[in-house]
């Protein structure tokens, strides 16, 4: 089993990826760290908070983050997550705050606990990870191993050059990648070869309240994608690196290097990545292949699970 922390920025597919670590027996979650991306860092947390209330799950700590990039300006993903970065399903207001720590000091007490080395999946602009790392270099031993949603080495989402979790904070991304972690990098070129459609959706809204719940998410989710890629269907992406780490034999990796431009916007956050590993050396696996049926069954039968 691994023990895990989600960094995160709920946001549709956080909230899924969340689910399935809450349902997998693989993972410990230690806890949840938000940050500011899809929505403003206040949004973001409350979403994690009505996501854990919605299961029963008020024990699992949550810690507010960043709530700017390091250096640019901050933009949320409204476009995609709605106003509350989780419209949709209507969910009530959270039953509580965050702890009173800050994200990357209550990441560090928590590495501090533990006997056994943690893994950090994150799944949203890499700005807590970098400030973490900043501010604890020596924790980042404790660290078994960083694995993030971002990127691409194909077609970027939010420009066409870059991801969103790069793009909103590529100076804190570079950061991640060139700090010799145990790094592995889940981008669009997979996340976008899973799609969830109407007929997973369907199952799920029959299996029970976290079920339902994803149905009803899904129900606003997919709509983004209709419209920009004419799909019947969305990616889970934040829910694709949380399952490689309960089934790594999900996603194949290439062991190779990956720069990220922090240059202006035409090539802003854009993940350069050495496929053929000629050029850097290597400091990140990028997956770039996908079990898609294994993922999606996985995640549908482990979500009804938790009735
Ligand atoms: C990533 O950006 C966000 O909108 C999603 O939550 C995901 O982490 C996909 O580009
Ligand atoms: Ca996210």
């Amino acid at each position: 089993m691994s023990d895990i922390i989600l960094d995160c920025d709920p946001g549709h597919d956080d909230a899924i990826a969340l689910l399935l670590a809450l349902a997998s027996p693989e993972v410990r979650l230690l806890g949840v760290s938000t940050v500011s991306g899809n929505q403003t860092v206040e949004k973001t947390t409350a979403n994690a908070i009505r996501v854990l209330d919605h299961v029963d799950r008020a024990e699992v700590p949550v810690a507010a983050g960043a709530d700017r990039p390091l250096t640019r300006a901050r933009h949320v993903a409204a476009n995609v997550h709605g106003e509350t970065g989780l419209d949709g399903p209507g969910l009530p207001l959270p039953s509580r705050g965050p702890g009173a720590q800050h994200a990357i000091d209550w990441i560090a007490t928590t590495l501090r606990e533990r006997a056994d080395p943690v893994t950090l999946v994150a799944t949203g602009p890499l700005t807590n990870v970098a400030l973490f790392l900043a501010r604890y270099p020596e924790l980042a031993a404790e660290l078994e191993r960083v694995v993030l949603m971002g990127g691409a080495f194909g077609e970027g989402n939010t420009t066409p050059a870059a991801e969103f979790n790069i793009w909103a904070d590529p100076e804190a991304a570079q950061r991640v990648f060139q700090e010799g972690l145990d790094t592995t990098m889940v981008g669009l070129d997979v996340t976008h070869r899973a799609l969830m459609t109407p007929a997973h959706a369907r199952r799920l809204a029959d299996s029970g309240r976290a079920g339902k719940l994803v149905a009803d998410l899904y129900e606003f989710y997919v709509r983004f994608h209709s419209r920009a890629y004419g799909w019947d269907g969305a990616p889970v992406h934040d829910a694709v690196a949380l399952a490689h780490v309960v089934d790594p034999s999900l996603l194949d990796t290439v062991h190779c290097g990956v720069v990220v431009d922090t240059g202006p916007e035409l090539s802003r956050g854009r993940t350069h990545v050495d496929l053929r590993r000629a050029s850097w050396e290597a400091n990140c696996q990028v997956a770039v292949d996908i079990d898609s049926e294994r993922f999606l069954a996985l995640l549908i039968g482990r979500i009804g699970s938790l009735g």
